[in-house]
């Protein structure tokens, strides 16, 4: 069914603790990087007190619980990477630091058919996968936030990625993970991103204007269309940094109005208002 046994997940930030947990849930064996040990601290706070809550509201027992702790390591050296046959980074969208993550992956992955992929939303895949001796192995593997709870995956092959590779990825996905998975070009926003984002950006020059307040224009996308939640809650609970990082990545690409970051969202960002990751954005979080 599938030859992905031992997964690594490089960063336990709010995306890459939410992908471990569906890993390990998934019966995979799960072995999670940070770069302090402060960091790793904190991520696998974050992981743990995701599973209590799933087990408090039943969604596992506590038994499940308890193997899927025993499934996850924890370690500040990518050095312990060496018998991964997946690896999917998940760290800040900064494309130096990304590279450098893929450098040493390359170096330390000992298994050459190992699939190296990356969970950004505005780098393109190819520069990863020429940053490494095996292109052809490199992909985008996309989880939506919060990871456990949405059931999409996007799957990005680079220019470079062999088809054989994307197809492990699919498998994986469908019968291991349980998602469902749908496959896009590596050009900025691939299909989701490139919907959503220019949406956020319109509700957030809306209240930029003036033109409706914060809870009226939420209220109005979730009462009146039946959203989840309405676009400025949503950017919070994304992250406002990682709304500008895919704006700017849209607007490099494509050179559209639409797709510029808004004046008010990136003094928020310079503020360090990021959202609910920091306790304040459009609103403030305890
Ligand atoms: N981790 C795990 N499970 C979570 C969770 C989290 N962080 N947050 C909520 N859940 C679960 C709850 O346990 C609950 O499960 P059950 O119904 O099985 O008990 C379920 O989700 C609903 O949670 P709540 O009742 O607490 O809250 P809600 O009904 O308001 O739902 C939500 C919260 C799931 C976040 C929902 O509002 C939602 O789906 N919002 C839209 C999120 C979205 O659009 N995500 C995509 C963002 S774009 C992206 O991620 C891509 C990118 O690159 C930027």
């Amino acid at each position: 069914m599938t030859d992905i046994e031992r997964v690594g997940v490089v960063g336990c930030g709010q995306m890459g603790a939410g992908i471990a947990e569906v890993c390990a849930r998934a019966g995979l064996e799960v072995k999670v990087a940070e770069t302090t040990g402060e960091a790793l601290e904190l991520g696998r706070t974050r992981l743990r007190n995701s599973l209590d809550r799933a087990a408090q509201r039943g969604k596992i027992t506590e038994e499940e619980r308890d193997t899927t702790v025993e499934r996850l390591t924890f370690t500040t050296d990518l050095g312990e990477f060496a018998d991964r046959d997946l690896v999917i980074e998940a760290v800040v969208e900064n494309e130096q630091v990304k590279t450098e993550i893929f450098q040493v992956l390359d170096q330390v992955v000992t298994r050459q058919d190992a699939i190296l992929a990356s969970n950004t939303s505005s780098i393109p895949l190819v520069k990863l996968a020429v940053a490494t001796s095996r292109p052809d192995h490199v992909m985008g593997i996309h989880f939506f936030n919060p990871a456990p709870v949405q059931k999409l995956v996007e799957l990005i092959p680079a220019l470079t990625t062999s088809e054989g590779t994307v197809a492990r990825a699919e498998a994986m996905v469908a019968n291991v993970l349980g998602k469902h998975s749908i496959r896009a070009q590596d050009r900025s926003g691939f299909v989701v991103n490139a919907l959503l984002v220019p949406y956020l950006l319109s509700a957030i020059r809306m209240y930029e204007s003036g033109a409706a307040g914060r809870e009226d224009i939420d209220n109005g996308m979730e009462l009146g269309c039946a959203h989840p939640m309405g676009p400025l809650r949503l950017s919070d609970m994304v992250g406002l940094d990682t709304i500008v990082a895919i704006a700017n990545s849209l607007y490099d690409e494509f050179k559209e109005p639409l797709y510029a970051a808004p004046p008010l969202l990136q003094r928020m960002v310079e503020a360090g208002h990021h959202g609910r990751k920091t306790g304040v954005g459009f609103y403030s979080y305890d």
